[in-house]
């Protein structure tokens, strides 16, 4: 699939700036995208800011579009669609990174059989390093799906799964980033506690963190193999291990995820 000569974008929020500014230093032409806002500053905004052609309303943003990108928070989705609904193209791509919204209930607003892809990005896709996962909705094809993935791979790796695991992917990288910011900040005030200066300490965990995923990926290491590997016996990691196992650290992480993945099911349902 070659890249979608006209993008719509419903929403012009923080998600869908970070893709398209994404999206431009790749090279895709912004004057191709037509963006609608139910805020008329922001709309301007982006229209000086990124050059993106700023549309009259939803449906004449999607109105012959190749690929309709829908960027509104969950709690305005249902509007939204609302006033797509006949609009869309039926060779046109639908992709929704709204959060916890089925495929089935998109198709269902937008009437006759639009080609939904869902995604979950996740908040790295503003600084161009996010991880999403995307599935097919009944009516999308191969071809929509490569559409997606085109999209936002520019705002960092994407990953095909069936839709029954969107709620996991929410669970494990859609709220990842706080778990592992929660350590981050966790480490950066130990450090502090310890002497360092914040600015030190700030440097120090971040280089570690990003040190230690790009460990994996270089080597291909398993992560509990890449452990041992820096754990030696009655040495100082041993003990800080030994010490969260006692504390139950593990468990929690596990029951923390479980805990998230019900949640996302939840308000998938529309609870
Ligand atoms: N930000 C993230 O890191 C992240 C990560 C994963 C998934 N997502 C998903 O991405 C979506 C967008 O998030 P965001 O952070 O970019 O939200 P955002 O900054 O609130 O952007 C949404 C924009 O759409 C506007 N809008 C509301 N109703 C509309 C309508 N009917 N038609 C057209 N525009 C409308 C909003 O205006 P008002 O503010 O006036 O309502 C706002 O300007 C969300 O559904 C979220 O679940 C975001």
């Amino acid at each position: 699939m070659s890249e979608p000569v006209t993008m719509a974008w419903i929403g012009a929020g923080n998600m869908a700036e970070a893709l398209i500014r994404a999206l431009v230093r790749a090279g895709w032409s912004p004057s191709s995208m037509r963006v609608s806002d139910v805020r008329a500053e922001r709309l301007e905004w982006c229209a000086r800011e990124l050059g993106v052609v700023a549309a009259a309303d939803n449906a004449a943003a999607a109105r012959g579009a190749d690929l309709v990108v829908l960027a509104v928070k969950p709690q305005t989705m249902a509007a939204a669609l609302d006033s797509l609904r006949g609009e869309i193209g039926e060779t046109a791509t639908v992709l929704s990174i709204v959060a916890g919204v089925p495929t089935a209930r998109i198709e269902a607003a937008l009437g006759g059989r639009p080609r939904v892809v869902r995604a979950m990005p996740n908040t790295p896709a503003l600084v161009g390093a996010g991880a999403s996962a995307v599935c097919a909705g009944r009516w999308a094809d191969d071809g929509d799906l490569a559409r997606a993935e085109t999209t936002l791979r520019a705002a960092g790796r994407v990953e095909r799964v069936p839709e029954s695991l969107m709620d996991a992917v929410t669970a494990i990288s859609g709220s990842g980033p706080a778990y592992v910011l929660l350590l981050i900040e966790l480490m950066i005030e130990s450090a502090v506690r310890f002497g360092l200066t914040p600015d030190v300490a700030r440097r120090l965990v971040l280089a570690t963190v990003a040190g230690s995923a790009r460990l994996l990926e270089a080597t291909d290491l398993d992560p509990r193999e890449a452990r041992r590997r820096v754990t030696s016996e009655k040495g100082t990691t041993d003990a800080a291990i030994r010490e969260l196992e006692r504390h139950g650290v593990p468990a929690a992480f596990a029951s923390a995820f479980d805990a998230a993945r019900r949640r996302a099911a939840e308000l998938a349902a529309g609870a």
